[in-house]
């Protein structure tokens, strides 16, 4: 048996929108416990350097390898760009939510054509594109990174989404893609608002659930899937403000501990 089976998995994002991958996992894996940093403290990332970029990833990773988790998953795509600098501070598995989500949408688009819609970083490192390219999709990439500024500041129901998201939709060279891809983990956030000004019949791939089946592989080949069978406890750090955090994140239901603040420097 490994004795890790029961520690905690560790979670990150540079805020909330990691928050939507959490939900997923929490479904998924009810009676596993998570430790989860938002950090808020140094958010955004899609428009920092590939330098600041990788040093929250080390910095973040070495914090929840402090706290014993047993595996990390990186639930952000700008930072899953970084994830060799976590790899070399942490000795447990570190995951990409890129990957899965990448390989779900191939499998599921009809026409070949992707939308992916990032951060600046990520679509700048061409790394989604790259990927559909070489599964033989047409990649149509579209850099977001106000979208973030506006899930970390405002309530989803506030009535600006809808300009915000039409407005740079229009950015869009094609729209005959039949899959869309949440390549930054706050955007299926405002899928709501997509859905108004995009055509019917487009798959939107989020991170949360891909990301949970590549986890499940990966803990049932290691043997670290807890054998507890009663519900696990979540506890949410934040390296900002604890009142923003809980004000922006109400649409976060899933049971949790109260947010604490940690400072990771
Ligand atoms: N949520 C993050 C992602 O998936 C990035 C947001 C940010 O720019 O900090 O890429």
């Amino acid at each position: 048996m490994n004795s890790k089976k029961n520690n905690a998995i560790g979670v990150f994002d540079s805020g909330i929108g990691g928050l939507t991958v959490l939900e997923k996992l929490i479904e998924m894996f009810p009676n596993e416990n998570f430790v989860y940093v938002a950090d808020q403290g140094h958010c955004p990332y899609g428009t920092k350097t590939a330098k600041e970029i990788g040093d929250r990833v080390e910095k973040v990773s070495r914090y929840l390898y402090q706290q014993d988790v047993k595996a990390i998953v990186i639930a952000c795509n700008t930072a899953s760009l970084h994830i060799d600098r976590a790899r070399a501070v942490v000795d447990i598995d570190v995951l990409s939510v890129i990957y899965p989500t990448c390989d779900r949408a191939a499998s599921l688009t009809r026409n070949g054509k992707v939308a992916v819609i990032a951060t600046i970083a990520t679509i700048n490192s061409n790394t989604y594109q790259n990927l559909l390219t070489e599964k033989g999709k047409t990649p149509v990439a579209l850099a977001c990174s106000e979208f973030v500024d506006f899930v970390e500041t405002h309530s989803l129901d506030d009535p600006g989404m809808d300009k915000l998201v039409a407005d740079k939709f229009k950015e869009f060279q094609d729209t005959s893609f039949d899959t869309l891809i949440h390549g930054c983990t706050h955007f299926s956030l405002l899928e709501k608002s997509m859905r108004k000004c995009l055509p019917d019949g487009i798959r939107y791939v989020a991170c949360g659930q891909p990301t949970g089946e590549s986890l499940r592989k990966l803990l049932a080949e290691k043997d670290l899937l807890t054998d507890r069978n009663t519900a696990g406890s979540v506890k949410i750090y934040t390296t900002g403000g604890v009142q923003n955090a809980e004000n922006t994140m109400k649409w976060f239901t899933a049971q949790h501990e109260p947010v604490q603040h940690v400072d990771i420097d």
